[in-house]
């Protein structure tokens, strides 16, 4: 039985995710979902993981429909490479701040203006960059990605400027940075970290290279979501500050559930004391449900822009 909005309004947790699994089933659908989702939806996910291992999730599923419990950009890669499937992004809303800062016509003047470059862009960007773009990455295989790259060739880097810098760092390569920034990342606040620090002596600051300098220079360890999981759980320290937004804490203290975990404090003073990304806190349980209902919002790509996503995308796919 398909439940209609104000059925929806009057039905308890329980009845949802019921209705959820029965609905899931009926449109052979497979559940996606990053760290960053609440951890309702990280439960009812198929698979839950970082931008690599999601997209490597999307290219070999055989369902007929993928319910992306992400970003634009994340559901969009999985169309990308999924063009006969539905996919599926319960808000439409759930975009992403770094991705909207490279404009597809904006960044074609960039790359105009700097000829003979190749051309690396970070996952979070929209199809049609990822079209104008030789290679794909993300934030697991950035560093191995410029690597592979010829030496004797100048590289653009877009659209994360301190992912960018990082890379730069550990690559000792130049590197023309787009001017793009993660607004979550960003608004991490150096100053109360110092005296979280403080008074946590013995913690280890594991900590998501979107995050500025400032904050990966006292980093003990810098990753993707699921390297920072994978090293709370094989470091020995007991007690860690987490850099990055706060739904990765669900999975480590679902793992680590004798240590202590500690949000990296924000800028702002809201509630959590924690860093919250607004879009990819957009998508609720209701909403994966009202998505497969409705079969909206399907995400839908003009050819030409997805054939050219698809073979930076999948040069780095192949890169392993
Ligand atoms: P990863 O999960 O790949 O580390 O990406 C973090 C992120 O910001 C996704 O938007
Ligand atoms: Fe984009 Fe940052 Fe949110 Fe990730 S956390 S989706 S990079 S705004």
């Amino acid at each position: 039985m398909i439940l209609d909005d104000h059925t929806l309004d009057g039905i308890s947790e329980h009845e949802l995710h019921e209705a959820l699994q029965a609905l899931k089933a009926e449109r052979n659908a497979v559940f996606l979902a990053h760290y960053y989702q609440t951890p309702d939806i990280q439960e009812l996910a198929d698979f839950v993981g970082d931008s690599l291992a999601l997209a490597q999730a999307a290219d070999r599923t055989g369902a007929d429909t993928i319910l992306f419990c992400g970003v634009h950009f994340m559901a969009e890669t999985a169309k990308i490479l999924n063009p006969t499937r539905t996919v599926l992004l319960p808000d439409l809303e759930a975009g992403c701040s770094l991705a909207d800062s490279a404009p597809a016509d904006k960044f074609r003047a960039f790359l105009d203006a700097h000829p003979d470059h190749l051309v690396v862009s970070y996952i979070n960007c929209s199809a049609a960059v990822k079209a104008m773009s030789d290679i794909i990455c993300t934030s697991s295989n950035a560093v191995r990605v410029v690597n592979s790259l010829p030496k004797d060739r100048p590289v653009i880097f877009a659209p994360d400027k301190h992912l960018g810098a990082y890379v730069q760092r550990m690559t000792g390569r130049e590197l023309v940075l787009w001017d793009g920034v993660c607004e979550v990342h960003v608004d991490i606040s150096a100053d109360k970290l110092k005296l979280l620090m403080g008074k946590h002596p013995d913690a280890k600051l594991v900590a998501h290279p979107e995050c500025p300098q400032h904050i990966l220079a006292d980093a003990d360890h810098v990753g993707s979501t699921a390297s920072l999981l994978e090293f709370v759980q094989r470091d020995p320290a007991q007690t860690f500050i987490v850099a990055t937004e706060a739904g990765i804490l669900h999975r480590m203290r679902e793992a680590v559930p004798h240590k202590t975990l500690i949000p990296a404090p924000a800028h702002a003073d809201n509630t959590c004391a924690c860093s919250e990304c607004p879009y990819m806190k957009r998508n609720t349980v209701r909403k994966m449900y009202t998505a497969l209902r409705d079969r909206w919002p399907a995400i839908e790509l003009p050819e030409d822009v997805r054939q050219g996503a698809e073979r930076s995308l999948r040069r780095m796919l192949e890169l392993g």
